[in-house]
């Protein structure tokens, strides 16, 4: 990335330090001081699915409509599960997971599905072992910057004024350093993920509008949306139902937002009969409807986006 992001807001850690001032430039310099000055602050790594309530809140979801059909294949899920089993993230991370949990429970449901349909999905693109287990990190921790957000923000059940919209994408810079920071790594893909999930493959997203060219964010920015279609929101009490989300996907896919064969892959999933991926026949014919109370409506078919709302026009 050549451009710098810049923090319109500070990054607070869930100790109360202040990690980086609202102004400061995201440059490499930068995040590679904040490491080095905080390079006696390690923290222990601790499996996902063995903290608190995780594995347990994790099979119910996967397991309740509208994600049963997507988890139905025993021997897919069992070992997609294997995966999951072994996935470790540093240990500040379970802090912020906690705050979701208690404060925000739409977000932490949100963060735990992203977690088992993104890995779902790695296990078909990604071969490399150590990447894919990466990219399993990556996944949970993509809205971990959501923290730096005000609850009031997150829960707000009417449509985001320009300046709060700003504030909200402040949680993808924010999840760069905190990620940056607990994993002492700015390369992680977990920081990454946190950082460009938002993008787009066309340079239609958000916070720099780069062309996305990373499979593991690729990824996570496809479930991202798919997930965030097909539950309630505080501002659309009414979840998009499944052809519907879908058909906003595929649309996504059609003027080149997202990675076409990660769409079908998820498309695949939603079908009783699967087919390999190069063979999964897409329609481009729209016959479903938004939900009525939905505020967003963008000029494109994908309105509903869930942390890159288009006022209604
Ligand atoms: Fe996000
Ligand atoms: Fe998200």
């Amino acid at each position: 990335m050549t451009e710098a992001l810049k923090l319109h807001h500070p990054v607070q850690a869930p100790n109360g330090k202040v990690l980086l001032p609202a102004g400061a430039l995201l440059t490499d310099q930068v995040i590679a001081e904040l490491i080095h000055s905080t390079r006696h602050e390690t923290f222990g790594h601790m499996k996902v699915m063995q903290y608190g309530s995780i594995a347990d809140n994790l099979d119910r979801i996967c397991h309740s409509p509208p994600y049963e059909k997507i988890f139905s294949d025993p021997a897919r899920t069992r070992s997609l599960f294997t995966l999951l089993a072994q996935v470790e993230l540093p240990a500040p991370v379970f802090e912020i997971i906690d705050f979701f949990k208690n404060n925000d429970p739409y977000t932490y449901r949100h963060v735990l599905i992203v977690f088992a349909l993104s890995s779902l999905l790695a296990q078909d693109f990604i071969e490399d072992s150590h990447e894919l287990h990466c990219a399993a990190q990556a996944c949970p921790a993509h809205d971990l910057g959501k923290f730096c957000i005000p609850l009031a923000v997150l829960k707000k059940t009417t449509l985001l004024g320009q300046a709060e919209r700003h504030v909200l994408e402040h949680h993808t810079a924010a999840g760069y350093v905190l990620l940056s920071y607990f994993f002492k790594n700015p390369q992680h893909p977990a920081a990454v993920t946190a950082r460009d999930h938002h993008e787009r493959c066309d340079g239609s997203g958000y916070p720099l509008g780069t062309q996305l060219n990373n499979r593991i964010v690729e990824i996570v920015a496809v479930c991202d949306v798919f997930d965030a279609l097909i539950a309630k929101r505080p501002y659309r009490p009414t979840a998009y139902d499944l052809r519907t989300a879908l058909e906003e996907i595929t649309d996504m896919a059609d003027r080149g937002a997202i990675a076409w064969d990660i769409a079908k892959a998820l498309i695949n999933y939603n079908r009783k009969v699967r087919v390999p991926i190069p063979k999964c026949a897409v329609s481009l014919e729209k016959r479903g409807k938004p939900p009525s109370d939905n505020l967003y409506r963008g000029t494109g078919a994908s309105s509903c986006i869930p942390d890159d709302p288009v006022e209604a026009k």
